[in-house]
């Protein structure tokens, strides 16, 4: 199965002892989680989505966590990981630090460290600390200081976004990273210099530059802003790199992540300095698409933190046109999208400044909704009331009542709509059947998020009964995997389970595998929280041996009817030997009849309600 890329630095046996030492309920305490007592376990609100009432259990028997609200869970390692925003290999740093446990060979990293420097992170993380002391301490960096306060960017938050400065020498950087042991090659790799005819040149020079973070906080690259209207361009970027790849990162992401988190919504800016006056405000939940339109991963990457995005671009044509870009990009990811307007001629950081936090609280509270957006806007600069004109934005909403994958909401919409452009809502379902949406308006609610409990099919339902007994009771594992092929699973999130389940077993295994390490190496989010609430859920019935039994019968007999079908349908569709493909039924039919004898009935006597159960998701 796939491991941390780490583990050749940080052995599995010294994960498993930092895992094993680390009790749940201390570290989820340390990071600031009220944990109450609930019997033999503890409840909290969930510090990964809004809730009122305590869905968020750890239980300290198992060392483990799940949310019944928003479904997400793990062991010690995943919830720092989640909650710190942290990397794998970060969080075990992190909880060996707490334990006082010597990493092997951390300190030989170290050392190696300072004698040759490989890590580009590390060089990118050098070149922001160098700026940012040329900014605080050098003579030459005054103007830049003063600029700063003179656009009222506080000294603490100068320090919390570690701006920088770069001098108007060429070869100022080339010359402090080279004699720090960094090679010209690295500072080329990283975006740093450029090579020229005159040798390498520092690409920033007299600008102050905007260190850029991906979500987990190292260092990728640097916006540069020039100190006058003579210097251009305004802003100067770094290139794209191995670790800036611009459409996937999002500015101020990683101070913004827990905010997002707990307010399930994020505002969406343009600029660094709008970042950055907003963030100094209090208001923390903003992130900026700097200098580049908004992709399909950066929305991705936000509906990772919340459901609901609200842009705030400049209150001008260009700001007005990439928000209507951005929106289709976060509609297609099924973001809830909201878009606040600002007056002509200001960005949040002016509008911040002249007219005060609150007054941009109460616009984005007053963020209206994208129809709203098409149609006001559409209003605002032709007559809505001709009908050429009416029929052009009829075809605009059609076309993002399209990319709408929530059903409620495009119903809301289309009332929305057809009362602002004063058409029959027939019309527009018209339209949008015409556009090939196949529902028709009677329309049903879809699961707002993973939360929502989805119906299982009776032979799912036996898939998730099986892999959640072998969840609870690993020790079965070996046999179970002895009887049954995890191929033949149908339901993927179950047969994704089983197969991780059989790769981490051997069949010598009397004692099975371990959960707990199952569930930090798991590659999937979705998965490592769906084997967190099995562990969670009522220990089974004492008979499990016979409950497994029961499941692998069913289940066998399932893909013997699978096997039945697929003679039939080849039969069927070549024309294959009579004889033979009759023998081959019979054969199919004799075993499942054998079956059947040892008390599995048929499926379609199945006692079993078609509708299911909730899948545990
Ligand atoms: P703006 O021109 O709106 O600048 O560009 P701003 O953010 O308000 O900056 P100030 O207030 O004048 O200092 C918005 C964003 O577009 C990118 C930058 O990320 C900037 O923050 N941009 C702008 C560039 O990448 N290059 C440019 O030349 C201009
Ligand atoms: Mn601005």
């Amino acid at each position: 199965m796939n491991r941390p890329s780490t583990r050749n630095y940080v052995p599995r046996e010294t994960i498993d002892e930092i895992r094993n030492r680390s009790d749940i309920v201390e570290v989820i305490s340390e990071c600031g989680i009220a944990l109450r007592p609930a019997g033999r376990d503890f409840k909290a609100l969930c510090p990964f989505h809004t809730e009122k009432t305590p869905s968020f259990t750890v239980s300290v028997q198992k060392q483990i966590f799940y949310c019944f609200g928003c479904q997400t869970g793990g062991n010690v390692i995943t919830f720092v990981k989640e909650h710190e925003g942290k990397s794998f290999i970060e969080t075990i740093e992190w909880l060996a630090g707490r334990l006082n446990i010597a990493l092997p060979n951390q300190d030989a990293r170290e050392s190696a460290d300072r004698k040759r420097v490989t890590n580009l992170e590390d060089l990118n993380r050098f070149a922001v600390e160098y700026y940012h002391r040329q900014l605080l301490t050098e003579g030459a960096s005054a103007p830049a200081r003063q600029y700063l306060k003179h656009r009222g960017v506080q000294p603490k938050t100068l320090r919390s976004f570690q701006l920088g400065y770069a001098k108007s020498g060429r070869r100022e950087l080339v010359k402090a990273a080279t004699d720090k042991g960094f090679t010209t090659q690295q500072l080329i790799d990283v975006g740093l210099i450029k090579d020229e005819d005159r040798g390498p040149q520092d690409r920033f020079w007299n600008r102050i530059l905007f260190p850029i973070q991906n979500e987990r906080g190292a260092p990728v690259g640097f916006g540069g802003r020039a100190l006058s209207e003579e210097h251009q361009p305004k802003y100067l970027n770094s290139p794209a790199t191995v670790l800036y790849d611009k459409s996937k990162i999002l500015y101020n992401l990683d101070k913004a992540r827990q905010t997002i988190y707990k307010q399930q919504r994020v505002l969406l800016v343009e600029g660094y300095m709008d970042v950055l006056m907003l963030y100094q405000s209090g208001v923390e939940n903003v992130v900026a698409s700097s200098g580049t339109s908004l992709s399909e991963d950066h929305a991705r990457l936000l509906k990772r933190f919340a459901p609901e995005v609200v842009i705030v671009y400049d209150g001008d044509a260009s700001g007005f046109q990439a928000a209507q870009r951005g929106l289709l990009r976060l509609l297609t990811e099924d973001l809830r999208v909201r878009i606040a307007l600002l007056p002509t001629g200001e960005d949040p950081d002016s509008f911040t400044r002249q007219h005060g936090v609150d007054a941009f609280t109460e616009l984005i509270d007053k963020s209206i909704n994208l129809i709203e957006f098409q149609i006001q806007s559409a209003i605002q600069s032709q007559d809505i009331h001709r009908i050429d004109v009416k029929t052009q934005i009829v075809k605009e909403v059609t076309e993002t009542l399209l990319n709408l994958k929530n059903r409620v909401e495009r119903s809301e919409y289309i009332k929305y709509a057809a009362r602002d452009l004063h058409v029959d809502e027939r019309v527009l379902w018209g339209e949008l059947r015409d556009a090939g949406l196949k529902e028709t308006s009677v329309s049903r609610p879809m699961p707002q998020n993973k939360a929502v409990q989805q119906k299982l099919s009776a032979r799912a339902q036996i898939e998730h009964q099986l892999v959640e007994a072998l969840i609870q009771n690993p020790a079965l594992i070996p046999y179970v995997k002895s009887q049954f092929d995890c191929q033949h699973f149908t339901e993927p999130r179950f047969a994704k389970a089983a197969q991780l389940l059989w790769e981490a077993s051997t069949n010598d295994d009397s004692e099975g595998i371990d959960i707990q390490a199952l569930i930090s190496e798991c590659p999937d989010e979705n998965l490592s929280a769906f084997i967190s609430s099995a562990l969670l859920r009522k220990a089974p019935a004492p008979n499990l041996q016979a409950r497994v039994d029961g499941c692998l019968k069913k289940l066998r007999n399932f893909h013997l009817q699978d096997l039945e079908q697929r003679v039939r349908s080849h039969a069927l569709a070549e024309g294959a030997d009579e004889m033979e493909t009759l023998e081959q039924l019979v054969k199919l039919s004799n075993e499942r009849r054998a079956l059947r004898g040892r008390g599995v009935q048929d499926t379609h006597d199945e006692n079993l309600n078609e509708e299911g159960v909730d899948n545990g998701f």
